[in-house]
């Protein structure tokens, strides 16, 4: 029978007549419940709450006026214990409620120990830890939960989301494992261009590409929506770079495209420079310089004064007064028909930009590397 039977029964029908027996049911009792507050010691706790819920749990199963171990011993072995028995029954019984705050429970939340990780963290003792017994210093500062925050990249994709959520686009997604016709064919981008080279572009096979550019979901989108369209494009893109401080092989675009009936150059840059202006200030210009993409015609490439000295020439826009944002240009004909749309109908302005290298420019970050190597005294910064 264990001792949590035992306290269901009376010390006569226990068969317990003597002071003798009487004090090895009193051992047993303080046996058991030495052992249950060392088993949740040695288990442990994430945290401090969690610590002080098991040790409420295990004060409630001693110590509980109704029901609680010691209040069944006090109904089941003291009160009908015989006049013999009594005292002995009596002096035990107060000695162990005496020393029920002896079994500590509120001491244990102390002594317990926090999960390894967590306390390795806070550099707390382990379980294992004979320190654990030592008094702590209540003077020290209280338990930390390391935070985390937005990644700085995502941050600025946020961002830049945001503006054009604004202006009424909406946001889009495409595979990453994409098929060489959307990457590259229905985009215009023909079988001899550089782009499609090994030395440029990760295959899975022939047919198969890490997405080299967000572009190709400019061609899902138009046959999953056709016309009217205004969408914003975020995603991972893969080139086959080595990695420096300015080439990673997996980046972040936003494609913008913007499909419609009258949609004109004017309206591209119209679009773009507000966005600029919302993005670095007010005070910025843009700037538009002739360009080629295969899937935009006219293309162009934009550039904006640099934010941080105002054209003057900085360390941020290396001297030169402009940063440069994007590659542009208003959608081929041939594009619009690959995506199912009549461009004797409709017309359409694209943009892609890095959102990479936005991030570094807004930061001042010299080394496109710190976004994915995980460093937290890099990232705890943003
Ligand atoms: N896809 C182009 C790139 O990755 C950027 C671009 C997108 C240019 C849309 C024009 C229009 O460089």
């Amino acid at each position: 029978m264990t001792i949590y039977d035992k306290i269901k029964r009376t010390l006569q029908e226990l068969g317990v007549s003597d002071a003798q027996g009487v004090e090895a049911l009193f051992a047993e009792l303080r046996k058991t419940a030495e052992q249950e507050r060392a088993e949740l010691v040695s288990r442990g706790a994430p945290d401090q709450p969690q610590r002080e819920r098991f040790c409420k749990a295990l004060r409630d199963r001693w110590l509980a006026r109704k029901g609680g171990f010691l209040s069944q011993v006090d109904q089941n072995w003291l009160k009908p214990a015989g006049k013999e028995l009594k005292p002995a029954v009596g002096r035990q019984f107060n000695e162990l409620r005496r020393s029920s705050s002896g079994l500590e429970f509120e001491k244990l939340i102390e002594a317990m120990p926090l999960e390894p990780e967590v306390a390795k963290q806070m550099e707390l003792p382990l379980a294992s830890d004979s320190s654990r017994a030592a008094p702590r210093d209540l003077t020290l500062p209280g338990l930390h939960r390391p935070l985390g925050s937005i990644h700085p990249v995502t941050r600025m994709q946020r961002e830049i989301e945001e503006i054009f959520l604004r202006l009424g686009f909406r946001i889009e997604s495409g595979p990453e494992i994409e098929s060489t016709y959307y990457n590259f064919d229905a985009l215009n981008i023909p079988e001899s261009h550089p782009s499609r080279d090994d030395w440029d572009t990760l295959y899975i096979d022939a047919k198969t590409v890490l997405r080299t550019h967000t572009s190709p979901v400019q061609i899902r989108a138009m046959e999953k929506y056709g016309a009217p369209l205004y969408i914003i494009i975020p995603g991972k893109c893969y080139r086959h770079d080595n990695p420096d401080s300015t080439h990673s092989p997996m980046f972040h675009q936003i494609e913008g495209l913007a499909i419609d009936e009258d949609i004109t150059f004017a309206d591209l840059k119209g679009t773009l420079d507000f966005f600029a202006k919302m993005l670095f200030g007010e005070k910025v210009r843009t700037r538009f310089q002739p360009s080629f993409f295969p899937f935009t015609e006219p293309s162009g490439e934009v550039a904006v004064s640099c934010f941080v000295c105002d054209g003057q020439g900085c360390r941020v826009c290396k001297e030169s007064g402009w940063i440069e944002l994007m590659g542009c240009g208003m959608v081929h004909p041939q594009v619009l028909r690959n995506g199912g749309i009549d461009p004797d109908k409709y017309s359409g302005w694209a943009f892609g930009l890095g959102v990479d290298r936005f991030a570094m420019v807004r930061h001042d970050i010299n080394d496109i590397q710190l976004f994915f190597q995980g460093d937290v005294r890099f990232l705890e910064q943003f």
